[in-house]
C-alpha cells in the first residue's frame, strides 16, 4: 500500500465507510522526523539552539526561556490552562508540547505557521510571549554576545547572527525533540507483551467507536509531512464537531474560532490543526483553552461532542490505559551553560 493509500484509509475511517482496521495508519514514530532541505542538522547547530531554547535573554524583559513555558524536564508544556508571558500577560491559548512537534505539518493550535521556523519569529515577537519588538532587537542583543558571535560565525558562515540563523538553530534543536521506543511502539513493532490486556482493549475501543478517524498514523495527529500532506498543509478538523451540549457551555469550548481567526473564511470556524496524542498524559490540562483538567473528563469530552457516543466508566478505564502506552522514551536534556558577557549586561533599559 502507498503512503496516499494509506491517507485514504485514514480518511475511510474518517468517512466511517467501514474499512479494515489495519494497524496500518497507527506506524510507531520514526526515528527522526522530516529535514527541510535549507536547514541541515548538524551537531554545532543543535548545540547553539539547545542554548538559545534555555536562554531568558530571547524575551524582551529577560525572564522568559522557551523552557519556561516549554518546561522540557517535563512534558514539554507548563501544567497551566494558558500561558503566562513576560509582565505577567496572559495568553489564551494552552502550551503544546514541543516533544514530538517536528512530526506536524503545520503549527500552533489553528495551524498560523508553515514550519518552526515561521513559528519561532512571529512567537518571539508576540506581545504576549517574548514580546520582542522585531526580529533586530533581538540580533542586537545577541550580538553584543561575543561567544555566541563566535558560534553564529562558526555555524552560519554566510550571515553570522541573523533572525534567520536564530530560528534556524532553534527548529534544528526542537527537530531532536522526540520520544520514540515507547511500550506502543515496542507493540507495533511486535513485543506483544509490551502494553497491558486493557491498553489493548482501549486501543481496540479507540478504533471502534472512531477516535483514530481523527487521530490516526504516528503522532495521532494525521498524515506527517512529505507523505501525504507537504509541509505547510494541515489536517484540520471541527472541534465541537456536535454542537450546544452542556460540556462545549461549562467549558467554553466554541469560544475561540480556532483557524477562523487566520482565514477569516467560514468554512474554517472552529477547526483546528489536529493535536497528537504522544505523551498526553504527561499534559494537563487539555484543549485549545486549557479548560479541562483531567484526561478522563477529556476522553468523555471528545466522544461526546466529537462522536456523539457515551463512553462507560470501564472503556474510559481503557481508553486512558491505551493513550499510558504513549509516553515515550525521553532524550536525556542537560541544562547548557550559557555566554555571559564579562562584567556588563545585555539586558540594561529592560529590567523593571
Ligand atoms: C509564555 C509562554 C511561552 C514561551 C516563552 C514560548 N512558548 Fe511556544 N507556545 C506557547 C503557547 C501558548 C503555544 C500555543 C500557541 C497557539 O496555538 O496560539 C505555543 C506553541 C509553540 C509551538 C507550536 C507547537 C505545535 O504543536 O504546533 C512551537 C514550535 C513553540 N511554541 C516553540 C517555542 C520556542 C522555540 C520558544 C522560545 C523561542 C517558545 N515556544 C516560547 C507558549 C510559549
Ligand atoms: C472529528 C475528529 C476527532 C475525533 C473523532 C476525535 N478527536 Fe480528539 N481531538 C480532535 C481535535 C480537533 C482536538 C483539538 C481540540 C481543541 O482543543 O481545539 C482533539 C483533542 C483531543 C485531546 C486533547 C489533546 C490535548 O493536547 O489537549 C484528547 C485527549 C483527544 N482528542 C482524544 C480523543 C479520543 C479518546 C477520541 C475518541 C473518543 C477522540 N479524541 C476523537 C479531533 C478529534
Amino acid at each position: 500500500m502507498n503512503a496516499s493509500a494509506v491517507f485514504l484509509l485514514g480518511i475511510s475511517l474518517l468517512l466511517g465507510s467501514g474499512a479494515v482496521y489495519g494497524a496500518l495508519p497507527f506506524d510507531p514514530l520514526p526515528e527522526q522526523p522530516p529535514i527541510p532541505a535549507d536547514n541541515p542538522q548538524s551537531e554545532e547547530k543543535i548545540g547553539l539552539g539547545k542554548q538559545l531554547f534555555f536562554d531568558p535573554r530571547l524575551s524582551i524583559s529577560g525572564t522568559h526561556s522557551c523552557n519556561s513555558c516549554h518546561n522540557l524536564s517535563a512534558g514539554g508544556d507548563d501544567g497551566r490552562a494558558v500561558s503566562v508571558g513576560v509582565y505577567g500577560r496572559k495568553g489564551s491559548r494552552n502550551v503544546q508540547t514541543l516533544w514530538n512537534a517536528a512530526y506536524h505539518t503545520v503549527y500552533n493550535w489553528d495551524g498560523s505557521a508553515k514550519t518552526l521556523e515561521e513559528q519561532f519569529k512571529a512567537h518571539v515577537t508576540d506581545p504576549r510571549i517574548m514580546a520582542i519588538p522585531e526580529g533586530r532587537v533581538l540580533v542586537d542583543r545577541i550580538a553584543r554576545i561575543p561567544a555566541y558571535v563566535k558560534q553564529f560565525n562558526a555555524v552560519f558562515p554566510d550571515e553570522g547572527v541573523s533572525f534567520d540563523a536564530i530560528a534556524k538553530a532553534l527548529s534544528s534543536f526542537q527537530r531532536t525533540l522526540n520520544t520514540p521506543g515507547g511500550p506502543y511502539d515496542r507493540y507495533l513493532r511486535g513485543d506483544r507483551r509490551a502494553i497491558s490486556e486493557q491498553a489493548k482493549r482501549g486501543f481496540d475501543t479507540f478504533v471502534e467507536v472512531r477516535c483514530a478517524s481523527c487521530h490516526f498514523w504516528v503522532n495521532f495527529a494525521g498524515p506527517i509531512p512529505g507523505v501525504a500532506l507537504q509541509q505547510g498543509e494541515g489536517f484540520y478538523e471541527l472541534f465541537p464537531n456536535h454542537p450546544g451540549t452542556d460540556y462545549e457551555r461549562r467549558y467554553r469550548l466554541a469560544d475561540d474560532q480556532g483557524r477562523f481567526n487566520i482565514t477569516q473564511d467560514n468554512i474554517d470556524r472552529r477547526k483546528w490543526r489536529m493535536p497528537g496524542l504522544r505523551n498526553v498524559v504527561l499534559t494537563a490540562p487539555y484543549f485549545h483553552n486549557g479548560a479541562v483538567k483531567t484526561l478522563a473528563e477529556a476522553v468523555r469530552i471528545m466522544a461526546k461532542v466529537q462522536l456523539k457516543t457515551e463512553l462507560t466508566a470501564q472503556q474510559v478505564d481503557d481508553i486512558i490505559a491505551f493513550l499510558n502506552t504513549l509516553t515515550g522514551e525521553f532524550p536525556e536534556i542537560t541544562v547548557p551553560r550559557l555566554p555571559v558577557t564579562a562584567g556588563r549586561t545585555v539586558m540594561d533599559g529592560y529590567d523593571e
